[in-house]
């Protein structure tokens, strides 16, 4: 078989938790394609190096044949050097009680200094997927920090959320989570993201069904649901100890496969991305989460879908939160 030339993928925050429970799946191919060989890029702080050492050295003994090469370093100059895909995960995870948008000022400098790094070292068709939080203004101060990328090639992730979203509705009705698509996660990856079911479809008993006429509990559709899926995090954290990592790397591995190869026919899934202020109403320059198609690795945000009140007033109230972390941020970095 003739053999693709080996793409050059980073990951950053690699002797992290997320970072264990994504390499494997990366590097066995289930990402970027079964023929597609890969060098690892993996960046941590100088203290990490001597874990990130026993990372590389599991790597090597998984012998895996489309990994190519492990490169691990505390150096942005060798991490981000000629990237095809940057995924960001490096920062530091909310504990109890806290909310995401807490981290702001721990994490977003790290995002403000990798974006810069993108813009003197990745090529400029790199995909970049923010992880660490708060997501969206992470994205966005990464994207603003390297201008001579476009920013359609930042995406935060709200996979996570959609995948929580797309299981509760699954669970509830009895069916696997292949069994409901198209749910919306709107807005920030924070507990005022609107996990949206009004173009939802349920396969049930032979038929394709309205994730309402599926569930038949309106009431639970509107409140529990909503707050199930807005809390998750905060419940995986309080319940473990640590926050999500196994799941967090699945929906990375989902949202990167889907950029890299497409979304299936007739079916959409939510990742937050650049807004130009031309949909739904949603401001622009804000790094918010859309439903979105993928093809030939661009995304188009899903237009046309019918909005109503109670719709409308979520979407904003998770806009005005993006616009406050956004101006905080842009405050505190001076940028
Ligand atoms: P972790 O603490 O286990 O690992 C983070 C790693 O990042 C550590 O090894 C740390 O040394 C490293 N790091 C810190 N600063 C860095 C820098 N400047 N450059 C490179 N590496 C650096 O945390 P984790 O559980 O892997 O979570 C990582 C981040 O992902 C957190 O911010 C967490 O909140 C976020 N997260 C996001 C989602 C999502 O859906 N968007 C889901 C889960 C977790
Ligand atoms: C999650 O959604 O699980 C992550 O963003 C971690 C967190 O802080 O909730």
């Amino acid at each position: 078989v003739l053999m693709s030339e080996p793409i050059r993928v980073l990951v950053t925050g690699a002797a992290g938790q997320i970072a264990y429970s994504l390499l494997f799946s990366i590097a066995k191919g289930d990402v970027f394609g079964k023929d597609q060989p890969i060098i690892l890029l993996l960046l941590d702080i100088t203290p990490m190096l001597p874990v990130l050492d026993g990372v590389v050295m599991e790597l090597q003994d998984c012998a895996l044949p489309l990994l190519r090469e492990i490169v691990p370093t505390d150096k942005e100059e060798v991490a981000f050097k000629d990237l095809d895909a940057a995924i960001l995960v490096g920062s530091m995870p909310r504990k109890e009680g806290m909310e995401r948008k807490d981290l702001l000022k721990a994490n977003v400098a790290i995002f403000k200094s990798q974006g810069a790094a993108l813009e003197k070292y990745a090529k400029k068709t790199v995909k970049v997927l923010v992880v660490g939080n708060p997501a969206n203004t992470n994205c966005l101060i990464a994207a603003k920090s390297a201008p001579s990328i476009p920013k359609e090639n930042f995406s935060c992730l709200t996979r996570l959320d959609h995948n929580r979203a797309r299981s509760q509705v699954a669970m509830r009705c009895g069916v696997p989570a292949t069994h409901v698509r198209n749910v919306i996660i709107w807005g920030n990856h924070s507990s005022t993201q609107y996990p949206d079911v009004h173009h939802c479809l349920v396969q049930m008993s032979g038929s394709e069904l309205a994730c309402f006429d599926a569930v038949k509990d309106d009431a639970w559709l509107k409140g529990d649901f909503i707050a199930t899926v807005q809390q998750r995090g905060a419940a995986v954290i309080k319940a473990r100890k640590l926050s999500s990592a196994m799941s967090a790397a699945k929906a990375i591995c989902d949202h990167m496969r889907d950029i890299w190869s497409g979304t299936p026919e007739g079916e959409f899934t939510s990742m937050g991305v650049y807004s130009t202020g031309n949909s739904y109403g949603v401001p622009d320059d804000l790094i918010y989460s859309f439903p979105v198609q993928i093809k030939d690795k661009s995304w188009k945000i899903v237009e046309g879908l019918a909005i109503n009140d109670f719709s409308r007033s979520k979407m904003d109230a998770t806009a005005a939160e993006l616009l406050e972390e956004r101006d905080t941020a842009v405050a505190f970095l001076g940028v």
